[in-house]
């Protein structure tokens, strides 16, 4: 069997490309040491490109980077381009033109990690979010009439199809029968005031549920579960939401893992090209300082591996992270690692090839 993967490589704005060298060194290095190659091809894609020549991602481009097994991407946004521009233009354009309608995101916590909840620990935190990724509010139904008037109007739909909040739906029970936790899939949703969205997928939910009898479902509010996601993190296996729920729960289920630093995240086509990053945004302020934390990328790159089937690879990978955050780093956050961006993906590497002597 050829273990060749074909992969775009999309660094991007601020931080992305710090964190994504990172990323591909310690690739390189399971590359290596589990026999498998890698194709890496680049796209500057990002500010620099559109600063230069107007455009975000042509439709040529598009089809260029569709036809590699995985995307790597670092982070796409930049504080001298107006909000919107290259985030709809390039991220969001990726995500729909791609379909990849889950975006599944891992809230682990690693030993070693401090975070700033009181008496929880590994064993308490450890679940995903599977955000749906190309409908809601994302959609980009609406627009503003009579703009810069006293009579202006603006309106931003959130657009539900029966068939994305099924098909995401059915996913999450997917991976909550995979992952060795508790079988429990919680739908996060606002029934008591999005009365219609939330209709169709408590309905959906239900259905579904009917062909995985071993998956307990629950349900909460949104507002409510980000308390519990606090206090009760070790009641999450699974959380299945619409997208700019799972935005925001994300980000804050980020605190639970040591910092956005540490978060990563997959855009997945389970039929076709997935994209895989780390959710912390382009973090302007620390640009070219060497003082990012590179691990939300690198986890994304073991997301990566992972569903390409390259899972030892992906394994080592978590045990170099594990290692690095037990014994070498002193923080997570950008500039109190005590270590440097380089250093972190050098360290992991560095265990790696001593892991495969
Ligand atoms: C994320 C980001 C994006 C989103 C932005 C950059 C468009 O916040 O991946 O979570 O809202 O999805
Ligand atoms: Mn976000």
């Amino acid at each position: 069997m050829d273990r060749t993967y074909n992969i775009a490589v999309i660094p991007g704005d601020g931080t992305g490309p710090e964190v994504i060298a990172e990323g591909l060194k310690v690739l390189q290095a399971v590359s290596c040491t589990h026999g498998f190659r890698l194709n890496l091809q680049r796209f500057d894609l990002g500010a620099k490109r559109y600063k230069k020549t107007g455009e975000t991602v042509s439709h040529e481009t598009i089809e260029s980077i569709r036809t590699n097994d995985a995307i790597y991407l670092g982070a796409i946004g930049d504080p001298e381009v107006p909000p919107g521009i290259l985030e709809k233009g390039v991220l969001l354009r990726l995500r729909f033109e791609l379909d990849q309608y889950i975006n599944l995101r891992p809230i682990k916590l690693y030993p070693g990690v401090d975070i700033p909840i009181k008496n929880k620990g590994c064993e308490d935190i450890d679940f995903v979010v599977v955000r749906e990724n190309t409908e809601g509010l994302y959609a980009g139904a609406g627009g503003i009439i009579r703009r810069g008037t006293p009579h202006e109007v603006a309106v931003q739909e959130s657009i539900s199809t029966r068939m994305g909040v099924e098909r995401c739906i059915k996913y999450a029970f997917e991976i909550c029968k995979q992952r060795d936790r508790a079988k429990k899939l919680t739908l996060c949703g606002k029934t008591n005031v999005l009365t219609y969205t939330f209709d169709l997928w408590e309905r959906t939910l239900k259905e579904v549920s009917k062909s995985y009898p071993d998956i307990q479902t629950d349900y909460m509010h949104v507002d409510a579960l980000c308390m519990w996601m606090i206090k009760n993190p070790e009641w999450f296996d699974v959380i299945v939401t619409e997208n700019m729920f799972g935005d925001i729960i994300t980000d804050l289920g980020a605190v639970l893992q040591g910092g956005i630093g540490m978060a990563a995240g997959g855009n997945l086509n389970p039929q076709g090209v997935s994209m895989f990053e780390p959710i912390g945004g382009s973090a302007p302020k620390y640009t070219g300082k060497n003082v990012i934390n590179p691990i939300g990328a690198i986890l994304a790159a073991q997301l990566m591996l992972e569903t390409l089937g390259e899972s030892s690879a992906a394994q080592m990978i978590e045990q170099g992270v594990v290692k690095v955050l037990e014994h070498d780093m002193q923080g997570t956050g950008a500039g109190t690692m005590g270590v440097s961006t380089s250093q972190v993906g050098d360290l992991i590497v560095e265990f790696i090839e001593q892991a495969s002597k």
